[in-house]
Parts: structure tokens; C-alpha cells; sequence
């Protein structure tokens, strides 16, 4: 049972193919926002989510001038709360096989939190040594954003450049190997799920190299 409909999601698959990206507004339900939101704030109680890294697992450096988030990977068995969650993104791979016949197995999803002062500079989501990356997706979970909290996500696009609010339930897909972005420094703590959707599973990167 789908929560859109083919026309939408058809739409939607159209627009990343022909802009490389999308925007969807109001794509998670208020219940779903929740229990992310719900299991983030418990997560940042416990000091459950760390500083994180540039590069893959090969070369992992810890640079905070280049990208100051922290962050949580989630885990499909572990973090049952989010499952809803984990439904969606089964939902979203197989409209991507579907109707942009991308080739999709395993995917990698973390929680971010930026805190206030810090950024994320211009780069693309695939690594040298590791270029499973596809599709790079963004659920932004601020819910009172407003202009001058800072936090923008800008693509850098040849017709001009682009500037995406991160507000609370919206949407944003990318081709992870062409799309140059940036995380403005944000003034406020700002909060989002993101992922990949990949090539082959993360681990067997080492292999193929
Ligand atoms: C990333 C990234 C963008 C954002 O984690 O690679 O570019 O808007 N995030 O959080
Ligand atoms: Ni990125």
C-alpha cells in the first residue's frame, strides 16, 4: 500500500531526471516526523551522536572546518521506532528502479545535527575510492525555521544556483555523483535525516575499489 499515488510519484521520479534533483514538500506525515524527532531528542540525551568524518572508511578524517555536523547511522534492525521510516525509503528505491532505472541495492541513512556556528563546505557526495553513492536523500526536520536561521542547503546549478530552505518534513533528492552543494553555516541547531541510496552494499566498497 503506497501513501501517494503513482501520478505523484511519477511526476516527482520525471523531475529528478530532468533537473537532477527534487524538492517535495509535506513528504512524511506529522506521525512519522514524530517519531524521528522523538528518537533524536532521546539519541542527543545520551550522547549517542558523534562528530563526523570526511571520506569513507579508508581515509576517515575528522575536519570540523570542512563539516560540522554530528551525527547517528541508523540501523533497519535496530532502530525499530523509525521503521516507518525505513518503509518509505523500500517505497521511494523501488519507484527510483521503476522510473528512473536506477540500479539500487542497500542504502546508509544517518541522523545530523548542526549545531549553531557550524557548516558543511561545497563538495559531492562520492568519495575517490568508494563511487556506490546514487541518489542522496535529505529529510529536513526543523520545525519553526525561519529566514535568517541559517542552515540553507545550496546546489550549486548550472542555470544558477539554489537555495533550499531545511524545513520540517521536506523532501530533497539528488544525483549523488553530480550535484556540488553546500551547508550554509546555520545559527541555529538544525536537524536532518540523510542517506544514500546505493550501488552496491557500503561494505563490499573495498572490493571493487
Ligand atoms: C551531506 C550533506 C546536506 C544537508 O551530509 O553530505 O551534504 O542539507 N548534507 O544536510
Ligand atoms: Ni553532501
Amino acid at each position: 500500500m503506497s501513501v501517494y499515488s503513482e501520478e505523484k510519484w511519477i511526476s516527482w521520479m520525471d523531475e529528478l531526471s530532468e533537473k537532477d534533483y527534487v524538492i517535495v514538500d509535506d513528504f512524511i506525515t506529522d506521525e512519522l516526523y514524530q517519531q524521528i524527532m522523538g528518537f533524536f531528542k532521546k539519541l542527543e540525551e545520551q550522547e549517542e551522536l558523534k562528530k563526523a568524518g570526511i571520506g569513507s572508511s579508508l581515509d576517515f578524517q575528522v575536519k570540523k572546518e570542512v563539516r560540522g555536523d554530528l551525527i547517528y547511522w541508523l540501523e533497519q534492525q535496530r532502530d525499530t521506532s523509525v521503521s516507518g521510516f525505513f518503509e518509505l525509503m523500500e517505497e521511494l528505491s523501488e519507484k527510483l528502479r521503476r522510473f528512473c532505472f536506477i540500479s539500487l541495492s542497500g542504502s546508509e541513512f544517518h541522523l545530523a545535527k548542526y549545531p549553531a556556528g557550524t557548516h558543511y563546505d561545497r563538495h559531492i557526495d562520492q568519495f575517490n575510492n568508494r563511487n556506490n553513492r546514487q541518489i542522496t536523500v535529505l529529510i529536513y526536520l526543523n520545525e519553526n525555521w525561519k529566514k535568517g536561521d541559517g542552515g540553507e542547503l545550496k546546489i550549486y546549478n548550472d542555470d544558477g544556483n539554489i537555495l533550499v530552505e531545511p524545513i520540517a518534513k521536506r523532501l530533497l533528492l539528488f544525483k549523488s555523483d553530480v550535484v556540488e552543494h553546500e551547508v550554509l553555516k546555520t545559527n541555529v541547531p538544525r536537524y536532518s535525516l540523510t542517506g544514500w541510496l546505493l550501488h552496491q552494499p557500503a561494505a563490499l566498497g573495498y572490493l571493487f575499489g
